[in-house]
């Protein structure tokens, strides 16, 4: 029989909450998603020790979509069991995030961005999760095909409802963004958080999109930060058996890891050794580093991971020297 979880008394102390945008809430600038290792085939307790390690460091926000597992549905179900087991005496201090958005069911109501589709997906999510309502609800990306005042309508319906009290956008480009914002804004339901990926192997984000977002006062959390582990040590002396890519996940493919990106990843390691950093750390606080992204949104398969990077925002300053280095490195000037 397992014990009565008690979180740690000191969880906060150590952690930095940024606020999102203009909106009233703070995130912990590092966040867990529970995209992997939280499905139906995963160790149930080790998706628990992961979120128990998190709550305890500091880390208040947990983000899920209808889909996640496999198989979709599952890492809800599975988050909704450790909400149960552990952390319901703490709900008020936790932000739970879930998504609709890509294929969930048969038929056409459970894809995309249909007025039906996101209300049925979260009413899903809800019971899945055993909540009464989540903090954060977003599209999980753009529909080409719904007009996007249905999608942004639906999303405000959501929040009157009370089924969420704020809601976000995930994989919108710069004007997908700066239109759905302003028609949730005249809805009286404004964008709180974006939710783009964003990593020093993807830098697509710094090309207008956290421009729109500083604009329309709208924050944002990077997801795949680590660039899915590449942006570790994780992959330098070849693929070990416990990883994402030897476990086979249909989002990381061994073709990913090439001779070019492998000597970048290499330069970045020995750079973080001079700083004193795991490159992993140092990828994280890079993304924090300007702060126009509120969180950096980690996965995870081992607490030692969330150790390495509640760790990292002990040191996040770079010197411009660094910053140039590391874009050097970026773009292939040097090595
Ligand atoms: N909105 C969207 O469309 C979207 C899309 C993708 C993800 N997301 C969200 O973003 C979250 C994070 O995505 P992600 O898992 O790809 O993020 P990530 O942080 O880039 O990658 C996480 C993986 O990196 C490895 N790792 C983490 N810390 C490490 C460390 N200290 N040392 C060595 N390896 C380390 C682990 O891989 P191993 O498993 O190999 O140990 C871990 O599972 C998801 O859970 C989800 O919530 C959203």
């Amino acid at each position: 029989m397992s014990t009565i979880y008690a979180a740690k008394h000191t969880r906060n102390d150590d952690m930095l909450y940024n606020r999102s945008g203009k909106s009233g809430l703070k995130l912990s600038a590092i966040s867990l998603g529970l995209w992997h290792n939280f499905g139906g085939g995963d160790s149930y307790e080790n998706g628990r020790s992961l979120v128990r390690y998190a709550f305890d460091s500091g880390i208040t926000h947990f983000d899920l979509a209808n889909n996640y597992g496999p198989p979709p549905g599952s890492a809800e179900e599975t988050f909704g069991k450790i909400l149960q087991d552990d952390l319901r005496h703490y709900r008020d201090e936790i932000i739970i995030s879930s998504k609709a958005g890509y294929t969930m069911w048969q038929g056409p109501y459970g894809d995309w961005g249909s007025k039906k589709y996101l209300v049925s997906s979260l009413d899903q999510s809800l019971s899945r999760m055993k909540l009464d309502y989540v903090d954060i609800y977003y599209h999980h990306r753009p529909d080409p095909d719904t007009p996007l005042e249905e999608t942004m309508s639906a999303l405000d319906l959501i929040v009157r409802q009370g089924k969420a009290l704020y809601v976000g956008l995930s994989n919108y480009n710069v004007e997908q963004t700066r239109a759905a914002s302003e028609i949730l804004r005249k809805l009286g339901t404004p964008c709180i958080i974006h939710q783009p990926r964003y990593s020093m192997l993807d830098r697509k984000p710094e090309y207008g999109l956290l421009d729109v977002l500083e604009e329309e006062g709208i924050g944002s959390i990077a997801y795949s930060p680590l660039s899915k582990g590449i942006l570790t040590d994780r992959y330098l002396h070849g693929i070990p058996d416990d990883s994402r890519v030897a476990k086979k996940s249909p989002f990381l493919h061994p073709e990913e890891l090439t001779g070019e990106v492998m000597n970048k990843v290499q330069a970045l390691q020995n750079l973080a050794a001079q700083r004193g950093q795991k490159l992993s750390q140092m990828a994280l606080v890079w993304v924090l580093r300007n702060n126009r992204v509120t969180s950096a949104l980690i996965g995870a398969s081992k607490v030692s991971q969330i150790e390495d990077a509640v760790l990292s925002l002990n040191n996040r300053a770079f010197t411009a020297e660094e910053l140039v280095r590391i874009d050097r490195i970026l773009t292939g000037e040097s090595q």
